[in-house]
């Protein structure tokens, strides 16, 4: 999704603004670019398409665009191609060519959202004499400050207010206007922005890691606020006009953990933190051999109230939710019901004050999740969110957070995060069933020290990865695979399957195993790669017996299973053996091969892993 940074302060704009945008790559884009102001002088624009780095060439790595106060932006194409023309900063002047250069115009911006109703302003603007270079919604919100600006000779802020009452959908906004030379307006509503700050200056990004590097003092802006932003200086204001005080939050997150570290993608950088990103999430749910959740304001009543979880969510992490499912049902005894949060936000799902609805997410700002979250309280649900990003929208709009530890995540394929949600899923439902008494103290205990020792078995798998990158150079140039599993192996191989066709390309499917039987299996030819996920103990013959199926078809299988537990290296071509722990648990295990066969397929087959195509980390539209 489009990623938007900002500067403005005592040092040269351009070089910090191309630096932050390099740590939004993750976000996906297709084109890039800067405008920055030098005193009164007009803004100058240069924009690139296709990799920031072509931006970088065109402005000698941001050096030949002199100036203190600037804003810069990543495109992911929704309105308009991905062309030079469509690519921001967009700028409300009656300009031919694609609005580079030094260009005379009131307001300069850069959007990150989606306008809903930008046609019926686009009419309106051109009623009024605007005219238009691009295909954008961006470009008619630009246009339509700067409209207000002169009609009603208001202030930027006034400006802004009375085009958010006007646009309908989400938008993160950055502004500089002509007559403010180093000043920034930011406003927002559904869209990520932060705002940070130092003694004499300030950043604005869609995300912490853009500015991690300068500064940790940051402002969460709330939807429906405008922002003026000056060097070391942020004021808020409401849709009225009026201030409004915000508080200063300060990030943990170190620096580094948003760099390589000597890693060569963050890929496999963010999958050797996950003993750390496990243990981390876990003492911060378990103290002194007990759990505790009193962070959340989840009481024991509440918890007991409890007839129905709902569990909404995108990607990854609906798949932490297909696990969760089976272990909160086995050991809570709550019936779950797990939904894509694209879809739960359109259902009339009966829910009621009995319901727990559970919203997962990394960054806390997925546009589906935040509108299952909403759609969820509106009908009386209790809500809880489990979170990396702190202070996210999500976050702070659900009735509880339970907050994941995994610290920043850069690769657009999540892994560190995956695996802390999937602890704190775990924990939650040991929680819940020792609460409402479904498991005793004594097999809580018992459970908890399972989980415990789970960080130093996902090490000793990581110890073992060079066999993984052997196999991985066997199968790149595999055209097919099936992942396929009964229960919880369903749900990792849902995971596993994402995993490596995100990053590989590789068309991939996760099956119930039970499933393949009906349609899927005429699939299956010479040498199509089979992978079976065997972890759980009831479900192991049957899912075997299906992997035989596929193998008499002339399919080549590959077998994930706990070390001495079953013996299918009689049966499977190649076999992938994990350390043991309580067969609930098993995911957090069993992920992490399918993981790194990913991240060598794609690495093997020369690929962006961490920048796959088409795809963004954090999806801000629906
Ligand atoms: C995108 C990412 C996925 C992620 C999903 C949900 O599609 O590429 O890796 O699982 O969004 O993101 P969230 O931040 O809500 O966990």
């Amino acid at each position: 999704m489009c990623g938007i940074v900002g500067y403005t302060g005592r040092k040269q704009a351009a070089p910090i603004l191309l630096d932050s945008l390099s740590r939004l790559e993750y976000r996906g884009y297709d084109s890039a670019g800067l405008a920055v102001r030098n005193g009164t002088a007009l803004a100058e624009v240069v924009k690139a398409t296709g990799k920031l780095h072509h931006l970088a060439d065109k402005t000698d790595q941001g050096r030949a665009l002199a100036g203190c106060c600037g804003i810069g932006h990543t495109r992911w194409a929704t309105h308009g191609d991905p062309s030079l023309v469509n690519a921001h900063p967009h700028v409300s002047g009656n300009c031919s060519g694609s609005g580079s250069g030094a260009v005379e115009s009131d307001v300069v911006g850069v959007h990150n959202g989606i306008i809903e109703n930008y046609t019926e302003l686009k009419e309106k603007l051109l009623r009024r004499g605007y005219t238009f270079y691009s295909e954008t919604d961006t470009e008619v919100a630009v246009k339509l400050v700067d409209y207000y600006y002169k009609k009603y000779k208001i202030g930027p802020v006034d400006a802004i207010t009375r085009t958010m009452v006007r646009i309908r959908g989400s938008y993160a906004l950055a502004l500089m206007f002509k007559d403010f030379p180093d000043e920034i307006f930011a406003a927002r509503k559904d869209s990520p922005l932060i705002i940070g700050t130092d003694e004499e200056e300030s950043f604005l990004a869609s995300d912490v890691p853009a500015i991690l590097k300068y500064t940790r003092q940051v402002y969460y802006i709330d939807n429906h606020q405008v922002a003026r932003v000056s060097p070391g200086k942020v004021v808020f204001y409401d849709l009225n006009g009026d201030e409004v005080p915000m508080p200063l939050t300060e990030i943990t997150w170190d620096a580094e953990a948003a760099e390589k570290g000597g890693y060569e993608h963050f890929m496999l950088k963010e999958i050797h933190e996950e003993p750390a990103a496990v243990r981390d999430t876990l003492n911060s749910m378990v103290k002194d051999g007990k759990i505790d959740l009193s962070q959340t304001g989840l009481t024991e009543d509440v918890i007991r109230s409890i007839e129905q979880i709902d569990i909404a969510a995108c990607g990854s992490a609906w798949h932490v939710g297909m696990a969760a499912q089976y272990v909160i049902e086995d050991l809570a005894e709550i019936p779950v019901r797990v939904e894509l949060a694209s879809e739960f936000r359109y259902r009339k799902l009966p829910l009621s004050r009995n319901t727990l609805v559970i919203v997962i997410s990394q960054s806390g700002e997925t546009a589906d999740s935040l509108a299952a979250l909403r759609v969820a309280k509106e009908r009386g649900a209790v809500t809880l969110a489990i979170v990396n990003v702190i202070g996210s929208t999500i976050a702070r709009e659900a009735d509880h957070v339970l907050y994941t530890l995994a610290g920043p995540e850069i690769a657009v394929a999540t892994t560190k995060a995956y695996s802390a949600q999937l602890i704190a899923a775990d924990v939650l439902a040991v929680h819940l069933a020792a609460v409402r008494g479904t498991v005793s103290p004594e097999r809580e205990a018992g459970l908890l020290e399972e989980l415990a020792a789970i960080p130093d078995k996902i090490s000793r798998i990581l110890e073992e990865k060079d066999r993984l990158q052997w196999f991985s150079s066997k199968m790149a140039n595999t055209h097919d695979i099936f992942f396929i599993g009964r229960g919880l192996d369903y749900a990792i191989s849902l995971e596993g399957s994402l995993k490596m066709k995100e990053i590989s390309y590789i068309h991939s499917e996760a099956y119930a195993a039970g499933e393949l039987k009906h349609g899927t299996i005429s699939l299956i030819e010479n040498n199509t790669l089979v992978i079976g996920v065997l972890t759980q103990k009831e479900l192991y013959e049957k899912t075997v017996s299906n992997m035989m199926e596929c193998k008499s078809r002339g399919a080549f299988l590959a077998g994930i299973t706990t070390n001495g537990n079953f013996s299918v290296e009689d049966s499977v071509n190649f076999t992938v053996y994990i350390p043991k722990t309580d067969e609930h648990f098993m995911a957090s295990l069993a992920i992490v091969p399918l993981q790194l066969l990913a991240y060598y397929t794609s690495v093997n087959r020369g690929l962006d892993v961490d920048k796959p195509r088409n795809l963004a980390k954090s999806v801000t539209v629906e």
